[in-house]
């Protein structure tokens, strides 16, 4: 809907919309009066400068974000010395937070120079007070500070800040609302996430997320289909689903629908050649979605599946509702279903009261399933989950034994997984060139693993047969089968 806009035709002299996203379109009209007037200035265009921390969905998040400051007017930078910085941020461990602090400090720098460039903060970090607080009273050049559900109100909130010259501060603890049909600036032609529902339920005990990004939200699967639709015509062959547990997509809608049924509805969509999605959790994942996923066309052979910890006991302190046998039995089941799938998983190390025998069940689940790779992390407290005010926290140093030990692990087992499919020639999307082998390009198997091989950038967006002729640790070296 957004290409078909056109703000020149908006009527800035009468009051701005209540509706939705018409208000946003009206607000993002009035930036680019701003815009207009800063290029009378300076004789250039203004530039904007955008990082995301964080997980998969910030970085759809930030297209969103990119896809209205370039419907302003705002050209890319391609670091901090821009107009206006834009960081999203995350909160999910500590270090998420150190570092954006450590990046504030670098911006003040760049401040003093350009007294004129804007800073503003978004994302997760943003929806806890103390952090707000600490903004206000520490980092008082910042010019605006939004959170995670009020996201589609960037036009309007930089139109304030534009107008007030003030500071621009407005956070919301929760939302019941989705603003579909707003701009977006995709990172890739070829491949897109797609957000299916927001929020989460869980509540694991060591997770800030449910109290950041609000309870679960799920779209609408017509707006969903047409976001797919319209991303096939625009040439894209490969989305991922987005969700925080995907597993429980559709319960919160009016005519609830399974995540299963969703995906079945997805494979219909013509020229749409690769799906994915992410993060399944084990409670949630349903015999249906495995049938779906076995005789899907479409569906690629990849299933992240964060475990946490192999201990039940842990497990249940962690409020995972699975048990260390209920997880093996799923992933028998999945393997079972579909044999060649690459399983992928995240594990915490250092939960408060993990013993050395809960460490120890955690190896075991590690070379029972045999990941393809794991994302391991080590413990980090965050103020406001149960996990926090446990008593039993583990000892910084004995943690960091367990996670150097169980990454050793980690690795072995997935540099030898990886060789299973040496010798064979498997489809790989090429997504870009390599940037340090000349002639090179890297794309990615159904299997989420990443291959190198020689081809002309032509190819990039496209899917080709690749001969994996050798395994390298956690990616292939290939060449192009083609004529073959
Ligand atoms: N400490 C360490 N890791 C965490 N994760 C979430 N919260 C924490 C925390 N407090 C990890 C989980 C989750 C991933 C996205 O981040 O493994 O699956
Ligand atoms: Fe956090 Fe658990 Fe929700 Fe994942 S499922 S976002 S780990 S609370």
């Amino acid at each position: 809907m957004h290409n078909e806009i056109d703000l020149n035709k908006i009527d800035l002299n009468s009051e701005p919309p209540t509706e939705e996203p018409a208000r946003q379109y009206y607000f993002m009209a009035k930036c680019r009066e701003w815009v207009r007037e800063f290029e009378r200035k300076n004789g250039r265009r203004p530039f904007a400068f955008t990082q995301t921390f964080g997980c998969q969905m910030n970085a759809r998040d930030s297209e969103k974000l990119e896809g209205v400051l370039s419907m302003i007017g705002f050209a890319k930078a391609d670091n901090e010395e821009a107009d206006l910085v834009l960081y999203n941020t995350c909160t999910v461990r500590e270090h998420a937070n150190l570092k954006v602090y450590g990046r504030l400090g670098y911006l003040k720098t760049l401040k003093k120079k350009n007294p004129d460039m804007l800073i503003a903060l978004c994302g997760c970090m943003m929806q806890e007070e103390t952090v707000v607080e600490k903004i206000k009273k520490s980092y008082r050049f910042v010019d605006l500070v939004f959170g995670t559900h009020n996201l589609y109100k960037f036009a309007e909130l930089l139109y304030h800040r534009f107008s007030s010259g003030k500071i621009t501060i407005d956070i919301w603890k929760d939302t019941e609302k989705i603003v579909e049909e707003l701009p977006t600036d995709r990172k890739y032609s070829f491949k897109s996430g797609v957000n299916i529902m927001f929020g989460c339920n869980n509540f694991c005990s060591y997770c800030i997320v449910p109290y950041v990004r609000g309870r679960e939200r799920s779209r609408e699967p017509e707006q969903i289909i047409n976001e797919i639709r319209s991303l096939v015509e625009s040439g894209v062959s490969e989305i991922m689903l987005l969700g925080q547990n995907v597993n429980s997509y559709g319960k919160t809608l009016k005519n609830p629908i399974t995540f299963a049924e969703l995906l079945l509805e997805v494979e219909k969509i013509e020229g749409l050649k690769r799906i994915r999605f992410m993060t399944s959790h084990p409670k949630d994942l349903s015999d249906e979605l495995i049938q779906v996923m076995k005789t899907s066309k479409k569906i690629c052979h990849q299933l992240h599946l964060p475990v946490q910890s192999g201990s039940s006991r842990i497990l249940k302190e962690m409020n995972r509702k699975y048990t260390k046998e209920s997880y093996l039995s799923l992933v028998h089941k999945i393997r079972e279903a579909i044999p060649d799938i690459s399983l992928t998983t995240d594990i915490i190390v250092g939960f408060p009261g993990e013993t050395k025998e809960d460490f120890a069940e955690t190896l075991d689940v590690v070379r029972k399933v045999r990941f393809d790779s794991a994302f391991t992390f080590l413990y980090s407290k965050r103020t406001g989950t149960p996990a926090a005010t446990m008593n039993n926290q583990v000892p910084e140093q004995i943690a960091k034994e367990r996670f150097d030990r169980l990454l050793k692990e980690v690795q072995e087992i997935a540099s030898e997984q990886i060789q299973r499919f040496e010798g064979q020639t498997l489809e790989v999307l090429a997504e870009e060139k390599n940037e340090q082998l000349d002639g090179y390009l890297t794309g990615r198997l159904s299997h989420g693993i990443v291959v190198h091989f020689q081809g002309e950038e032509e190819l990039i967006g496209k899917i080709i047969p690749v001969k994996l002729t050798q395994a390298k640790g956690f990616y292939y070296m290939g060449c192009k089968a083609v004529g073959d």
